[in-house]
């Protein structure tokens, strides 16, 4: 790329952070792209030049699984509050969960919320489609009308969309391994939770730790070893969400082992609470799946370190206050914002030296830039990326305010009150600031762009199509040959 004679931004003074470096450098912005990095003497002209000295930039965060609610649910966020929460967390692109109403099973829903995206947006996006039973004849349709990805739900949890029988999982991953598309899988089984749920609600069990008990860690042992296996068949690529459990992590190494295409996050409140947790935060707590014990924590963490776990996400599931507080634990619902807490919760930990900086740059942008496909225009700061960069600051302490939230009507959050050092103060997608000096910039609303457009995700690796549903219906007696 040739450098231009005069530039939209050279911001100067910062020290730029990759998954394997730190290095003091300038970067000179154009167009929404990075058209250079380095010594700042070697900085073209600028319309501004930017002061980031005491900052860190590092790429912005990447955030695979947020809940926006809208349409259907827009009481609880929108297009419009969701991302501002993530630019105003430093996070520059996100993928948008299907269980909104309608749900987002068909072209014309996907349509829908990419339009209502593209008016409301601060920041990237892409949108899941749905994976369900009664939708497998639509996925092709799902992909040329421009999702990211697929969604499927082998538990249910908000939205009580149904989970698809093993069957029907095995047709879609057939059909959707060819496209090479990642599927993104809600992996607690469904019957194991509700046999225990119904026996446990009727033994009046409705106590907070109750949740656990009916969602034990093996529910998302056997849905991840089970969702494996048919992957590792079909070669459809696979992640697995919200890693809530050590357990998890040996059939995750173990189909990582066998070649299988899969990949895996857990989200920063399986990392910082355990079960001690339930007695102060009460219904607060309730997610799907369940915070679980210290020693799930420990192996989070570790999982991270070792590379068994990819990424960080952060499962951003507003609901309104009182949808949260209730005493009868079945009654609250689940989950809670996360999107805009998510980076300074990592940096924090940065600082207390449970990772390194260039870790937390590796599992929160450059891997799910590379799952994705958006890698090398997403994940990195250096020349032809787009210029989407969180500037952090790594001294800076605060307190999270769940009040502050930009999550306005689910200002609720297990985080309240936590000091925390490490915070994002400015971020910038495309080029532009939306969020500066921990404010945000009104007039970003709706530049936000799909990712879908620089996705380019490798070829697929199809397995066993002779012996595809569909390979085997062409030779049913009455197909076309
Ligand atoms: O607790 C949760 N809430 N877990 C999920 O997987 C979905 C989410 C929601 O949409 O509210
Ligand atoms: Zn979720």
């Amino acid at each position: 790329m040739n450098k231009p004679q005069s530039v939209d931004l050279v911001i100067h003074g910062g020290t730029i952070v990759s998954d394997t470096h730190q290095f003091a450098a300038s970067v000179a912005i154009d167009n929404g792209l990075i058209v250079a990095v380095g010594a700042d003497h070697t900085m073209p002209a600028a319309t501004e030049r930017f002061d980031a000295s005491g900052l860190h930039l590092l790429p912005g965060a990447i955030d695979v699984h947020v809940h926006f609610r809208d349409p259907g649910y827009d009481y609880k966020e929108t297009w419009e509050s969701g991302t501002a929460a993530a630019a105003m967390g430093g996070t520059t692109t996100v993928f948008e969960m299907p269980n909104t109403h309608p749900p987002t099973a068909d072209p014309a829903a996907v349509a829908d919320k990419l339009e209502r995206a593209h008016s409301n947006a601060y920041v990237d996006f892409g949108v899941y489609g749905l994976l369900a039973e009664n939708n497998v004849d639509q996925l092709e349709a799902l992909a040329e009308a421009g999702v990211i990805g697929y969604k499927c739900f082998m538990g249910n949890t908000f939205g009580n969309l149904p989970s698809p029988s093993t069957g029907a999982m095995l047709e879609a991953f057939e059909r959707i391994a060819p496209l090479g598309l990642r599927t993104s899988l809600h992996a607690e089984t469904a019957s194991i939770m509700a046999w225990r749920y119904e026996r446990l609600k009727a033994a009046q069990r409705n106590d907070a730790l109750a949740h656990v008990a009916a969602r034990p860690s093996v529910v998302a042992v056997e849905a991840v070893a089970r969702a494996a296996i048919l992957s590792e068949w079909s070669g459809a690529r696979i992640h697995v969400l919200h890693v809530s459990s050590g357990a998890e992590l040996r059939p995750m190494a173990e189909a990582k082992a066998r070649g299988v295409d899969i990949t895996a996050e857990t989200c920063p409140h399986y990392l910082r609470f355990n079960t001690d947790d339930y007695a102060r935060l009460g219904s607060v707590i309730r997610v799907n799946p369940p915070v679980r014990e210290a020693h799930d924590s420990d192996a989070l963490w570790r999982g991270l370190a070792d590379g068994t776990l990819d990424m960080i996400a952060t499962d951003h599931a507003p609901h309104l206050p009182e949808e949260k507080h209730n005493d009868v634990i079945w009654d609250a619902d689940c989950g809670f914002p996360g999107v805009e807490t998510q980076m300074s919760l990592m940096l924090d930990s940065v600082n207390a030296g449970q990772l390194s900086l260039c870790d937390y740059v590796r599992i929160s942008s450059v891997a799910p830039a590379r799952a994705w496909g958006l890698h090398p225009a997403k994940g990195r700061i250096g020349v032809g990326a787009d210029a989407d960069i969180a500037l952090v600051d790594m001294a800076r302490a605060e307190t999270i305010d769940q009040n502050m939230l930009h999550s306005v009507n689910a200002r609720i959050s297990p985080f309240h009150g936590m000091r925390v050092t490490g915070v994002p103060v400015h971020t910038l997608v495309g080029g532009r600031f939306v969020m500066r000096d921990r404010r945000l910039v009104a007039e970003a609303r709706g530049q936000g762009r799909n990712v879908k457009r620089i996705q380019n995700m490798p070829a697929a690796d199809v397995r066993n199509a002779d012996r595809t549903l569909a390979a085997e219906l062409a030779r049913a007696p009455g197909a076309a040959s």
